[in-house]
C-alpha cells in the first residue's frame, strides 16, 4: 500500500493512467461500515484497478463548536485497516496541505443542501463539496462510492457531479448495522453507555414505518415521532418523508419516498433512513 501525506507526493507518484481507480473519502476512525464501502470499491475496480482511501477529517465541514478537534484520529489502526483490506493508496493530507489560510474559494450546491442536515449544521455540505471536489482533483478517480447512511450528502455529491461535469461515478453503498440495528459511525463511541441503550430506537421506528401499510406522510411521521420519544433520552432534531431524489418532502408515499431522522442523544446526533414505497 502507498500512503502520501501531501499533495507534492501524490503527484511524484502519478499512479498508472491505464488502471481504473475507486475512491472511497473518509474521515477515518475506520469501523465496519467503511470497510463495506472499501470493499465494495474492489469489487467495482476489478483485479487490474485500484482502490484509494483519503482519509482527512475536514474542518470545513464542522460548524462553528462542533467536534472538530476531539473527532476521533486514530492513525495506525486506520492505515492498519486499509492495509488489511488490500488498499492500493491510502491519501491522508495534513490539513495545511489541503488549505491555504488565505483560501478563498468554496464549492457549493445551494438547492439539496438548505433543507434536513443542512438546516442544522449550516456550511457543512459547502465543506463536504469543496474537499470532495479537491479530492476527485488530486486523485482523479473514475468512481467514488459513499455510504447511504449518509443520504443527503449522497444526493448532494451526485449533482456536484452532474453540474461540474465531473467524470466521476458514483457508487452507493448499503447502511451497515451493529447487531441491535445501530447504523455504524464514527459518532457512536461518543454516546455513553444510556444513550447507546436507546439509540437502537430510530431502527426499531424507522422498520415500523417501512413495515406499516400507511400511505400518510404525517400519519406516518407522527407515529415515528412517537416512538423515538419513548426513549427519554433521544431528542428529535428532524423526521421527515422525502424524495430520494430531490430531496423535497413528499405527502403521500411513492416509489423513492425516504424516512429520513436526525435525533440527539445527549451531544451526539444520529442520523439514519429508510426506503418507503
Ligand atoms: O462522509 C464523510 O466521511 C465525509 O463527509 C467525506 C465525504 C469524507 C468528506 O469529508
Amino acid at each position: 500500500m502507498k500512503i502520501f501525506s501531501t499533495v507534492a507526493e501524490l503527484h511524484a507518484s502519478s499512479g498508472n493512467q491505464n488502471k481504473r481507480r475507486i475512491l472511497v473519502p473518509t474521515m477515518g476512525a475506520l469501523h465496519a461500515g467503511h470497510i463495506s464501502l472499501i470493499r465494495l470499491a474492489r469489487e467495482n475496480a476489478g483485479k487490474d484497478g485500484e482502490v484509494a482511501v483519503s482519509i482527512f477529517v475536514n474542518p470545513l465541514q464542522f460548524e462553528p463548536g462542533a467536534d472538530f478537534s476531539r473527532y476521533p484520529r486514530p492513525e495506525s489502526a486506520d492505515a492498519e485497516a486499509c492495509r488489511a483490506e488490500g488498499v492500493d493508496v491510502l491519501f491522508r493530507p495534513v490539513p495545511n496541505e489541503m488549505y491555504a489560510d488565505d483560501r478563498s474559494t468554496y464549492v457549493e450546491e445551494t438547492i439539496l443542501s438548505e433543507r434536513l442536515c443542512g438546516a442544522s449544521r449550516p456550511g457543512h455540505f459547502r465543506g463536504v463539496c469543496t474537499v470532495v471536489t479537491k479530492l476527485f482533483h488530486l486523485l482523479e478517480p473514475q468512481a467514488a462510492v459513499f455510504g447511504e447512511k449518509d443520504f443527503q450528502q449522497l444526493a448532494i455529491i451526485r449533482r456536484l457531479v452532474r453540474d461540474l461535469d465531473f467524470p466521476v461515478e458514483i457508487i452507493a453503498g448499503p447502511t451497515i448495522r451493529e447487531p441491535d440495528g445501530l447504523a455504524f459511525s464514527s459518532r457512536n463511541q461518543y454516546l455513553n453507555a444510556e444513550e447507546r441503550a436507546q439509540a437502537p430506537v430510530l431502527r426499531v421506528a424507522l422498520l415500523e414505518a417501512a413495515q406499516s401499510r400507511e400511505n400518510s406522510s404525517a400519519r406516518i411521521l407522527t407515529t415515528v415521532r412517537t416512538k423515538i420519544e419513548s426513549a427519554p433520552l433521544a431528542r428529535i432534531d428532524y423526521a421527515e418523508i422525502v424524495s430520494a431524489d430531490d430531496l423535497q418532502p413528499r405527502l403521500t408515499i411513492e416509489p423513492r419516498s425516504l424516512l429520513a431522522v436526525a435525533v440527539f442523544f445527549g451531544k451526539t446526533r444520529l442520523i439514519d433512513n429508510i426506503h418507503l414505497g
